[in-house]
């Protein structure tokens, strides 16, 4: 559903089917405006990579409101040797730990405490499983907002001092239903008259810029694959949205293939691909070590299943022994993320001998830094000796 843009800030879900709304944009008038002049076009194309480079793609009207913590304009990075070991021509790592909170979320947040900057909003809410919520807080924090944050019962104790440290409320709602949080906190908004954050129209259009920076950094050339994780769906569909986008504009001709992943205590999307529905049916019990990642009953679930079919790609569901063996082999290539950010890598590593990579270039985008839930997955072992070269040499060379 298409909703008029002064709605924009009352109108979270689609009043019909209920989930999130889309937001169109005049595709012509950018082009005109930023593509049209072969000078403002040289100068765009040329700017260094990052999320506000973007801003005619974003519902934002008055740009002296931006809140910015100069998000975005992460590294894509490519480590030869894996080539050779998943048989492609490029792998390329989009790497978002690398964020100012940690995460992709920032993409999001910085359009919606923007939105709320510009509608002159005091106080702000949102239901999160930690990454959301602890981005939201800091941005929200920047702007000088109030800030009150919902978690289910499960997230990792990092994600929970980051959100205190930004000075945000946090309640713990005893659920481990991602998708009851979220309701409650869109009652919350409605009785209490904050302004709603989370899954919804802003968020979705800031997250777009993860899709624009990987062509971006690809010189405008777009890969064979994109392997992203499945939450709530909206990070998948807003890295479809962006390709659709670029392609209106004619920046771009071909469309890359969308892979989702989602872990196996946990894949409604996946389940309705196998399916061949649109229709998500819920998890009841959702069981998995991507708690990031762990939501049941997804409001963009229908988006994320259209980003998939309409790209030619397909869905995997991996297992927490396969997120966490990905999550470890990315770590000792130099990245280190949170379960939820290797599930990608795990889905690739699943179906590399499934199908032809030969000559394809795919990209991975790794969501979340590790320092997010540092300790899942490993057994730490601590060596302590005694200040003695002896007992030195005798430990290096034997471990
Ligand atoms: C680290 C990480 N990866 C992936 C996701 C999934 O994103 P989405 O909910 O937009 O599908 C999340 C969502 O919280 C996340 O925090």
């Amino acid at each position: 559903m298409t909703s008029p843009p002064e709605k924009v800030n009352i109108l979270f879900r689609c009043p019909d089917c209920k989930s999130g709304l889309n937001a169109i944009y005049d595709y012509d008038a950018i082009q005109i405006s930023l593509l049209g002049n072969p000078i403002i076009r040289g100068e765009f194309l040329r700017r260094h990579v990052h999320h506000w480079k973007y801003l005619s793609f974003y519902p934002i009207q008055d740009a002296t409101k931006v809140v910015s913590m100069a998000e975005g304009g992460t590294p894509l990075l490519e480590i030869k040797r894996i080539n050779e070991e998943i048989g492609c021509a490029y792998l390329y790592f989009k790497y978002e730990g690398a964020n100012p909170t940690g995460s992709f979320k920032d993409r999001g947040s910085t359009v919606e405490i923007t939105k709320a900057n510009e509608i002159n909003a005091k106080s702000v809410i949102c239901a999160s499983t930690g990454n959301m919520g602890a981005s939201v807080a800091a941005y929200a924090a920047m702007a000088g907002l109030k800030c009150t944050i919902l978690i289910p019962e499960r997230i990792p104790n990092e994600k929970l001092a980051q959100i205190f440290a930004y000075g945000a409320k946090i309640i713990q709602v005893k659920t481990n239903l991602y998708h009851t949080v979220q309701r409650l906190s869109e009652q919350a908004a409605a009785k209490f008259n904050y302004y709603l954050l989370g899954d919804y129209i802003n968020r979705t259009e800031g997250e777009k810029s993860v899709g624009f920076e990987i062509i971006d950094q690809l010189g405008w050339k777009p890969p064979d694959y994109v392997f992203c994780p499945i939450g709530t769906g909206t990070l998948i569909w807003a890295i479809w949205k962006s390709f659709i986008e670029l392609k209106e504009v004619n920046l771009i001709e071909k469309l890359p293939k969308i892979i989702g992943v989602q872990a196996k205590g946990c894949s409604p999307v996946i389940d309705a691909l196998a399916r061949d529905s649109l229709k998500i049916n819920p998890i009841e019990n959702p069981q998995t070590v991507a708690s990031a990642i762990s939501c049941p009953d997804p409001i963009t679930g229908s988006g994320a299943i259209l980003a998939i079919q309409n790209s030619n790609g397909f869905g995997i569901a991996v297992t927490d022994e396969e997120i966490i063996k990905a999550r470890k082999k990315l770590a000792q290539i130099g990245l280190f993320t949170e379960p939820s950010g290797a599930v990608s890598y795990a889905g690739l590593l699943k179906i590399q001998e499934r199908i032809d990579l030969k000559n394809k270039n795919i990209v991975c985008i790794l969501t979340g830094h590790g320092l997010k839930d540092a300790q899942t997955g490993y057994k730490i072992e601590k060596n302590y000796i005694d200040p003695d070269i002896d007992a030195l040499k005798e430990i290096i060379f034997t471990q």
